[in-house]
């Protein structure tokens, strides 16, 4: 019954927030959390091995070689580390050995989709000294129930890996960034992971891979659209497109109309008009310079303990203390 009504509460949001954003007068939008169904969830997982797509390998080789630091850095005798977005796990494996092999480590996935939990239970669970207590909410309610459950001698480690925080806008990155500090307790500690700007020659393809996996993953958003919206979108009539905003400094990505037509979207009870070349915005991911990670930091309310950045694909780690 509980799962029936979530499940139906989800499919209501997505009608609501589609009428909202393709309905509105302007850029036609969907927001860029309803590309990670089970389908695109998959298909981001192929991105991720992409050779193009540089970010995973960043964020992952930057905890394998410094993982241990950074848990010799936080001082308290008990951790506890709870992630915003539990991924694969196999990035978090890493923090999650330097922190066991130093102390018992309880370790709380922050996620809503069952399957991904599921999933990071299974690649962790095996992991010596790690207690793996799973937290089915949004980021930041799973947080605050996380430090709410917190005996006052553990210090809370969070990890926002993948550079996530790109695809928030650059004001709501730092809204955020200040709610995630407000469930905090001083001392806390956060390691934020972000894609730093680079050449577009390298930029680009990460975006529009010639194999065509990030177009499949961005076009599965019209999929989605006719599987539980019972939508009528063809998807041969729009095509993906990967552009580059140098004065934000972000990746948008965009569905646009190759012909001009109308689609039914009768669960979202609405009818929409596209021109040719007209798009529907899914996505931005904002590239970030090493200092503005630092200050974004500092403004929510962290200081910068140390950054790390990688040797083959411009990206940062940052280890922040609450304040
Ligand atoms: C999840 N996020 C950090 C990815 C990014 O790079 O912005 C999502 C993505 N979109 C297309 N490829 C990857």
């Amino acid at each position: 019954m509980l799962v029936e009504t979530l499940a139906q509460d989800s499919v209501t949001e997505f009608a609501i927030d589609v009428r909202l954003g393709l309905m509105k007068k302007g850029q036609k939008e969907i927001p860029s959390k309803y590309l990670y169904d089970e389908v695109g969830s998959a298909l981001f997982e192929v991105i991720t091995v992409l050779p193009e797509y540089g970010l995973f390998r960043a964020d992952e080789r930057l905890l394998r070689e410094n993982a241990e630091t950074m848990a010799a850095m936080l001082p308290r005798e008990r951790v506890v580390l709870a992630e915003l977005g539990s991924g694969s796990g196999r990035k978090t494996s890493w923090m999650l050995g330097a922190l066991a092999t130093q102390r018992p480590t309880v370790y709380h996935p922050i996620e809503i989709s069952q399957k991904a939990l599921d999933q990071c239970c299974r690649e962790l669970g095996q992991l010596h000294n790690v207690d793996i207590r799973p937290v089915r909410q949004p980021y930041l309610q799973g947080l605050l129930s996380v430090a709410a459950a917190r005996r006052p001698d553990e210090q809370l480690l969070v990890l926002f890996l993948g550079s996530t925080i790109g695809n928030f806008s650059w004001c709501a990155g730092e809204r955020f960034l200040k709610q995630v500090r407000q469930a905090l307790t001083a001392g806390d500690a956060l390691l934020l992971s972000a894609d730093l700007e680079k050449p577009l020659l390298q930029l680009l393809p990460a975006y529009d891979d010639p194999l065509g996996v990030t177009a499949s993953f961005n076009l599965n958003v019209l999929a989605r659209m006719n599987r539980e919206l019972d939508a009528d979108f063809d998807l041969s009539a729009f095509r993906h497109l990967a552009r580059y905003d140098a004065a934000e400094r972000r990746i948008e990505m965009h569905l646009v109309s190759v012909r001009a037509q109308s689609v039914a979207i009768p669960r979202a009870r609405c009818s929409v008009s596209f021109a040719e070349g007209e798009t529907i915005w899914t996505e931005s991911s904002h590239k970030y310079r090493p200092g503005e990670v630092i200050e974004i930091g500092r403004r929510a309310g962290f200081r910068p303990l140390r950054q790390w950045l990688d040797s083959e694909w411009t990206f940062a780690q940052t280890l922040f203390v609450a304040e």
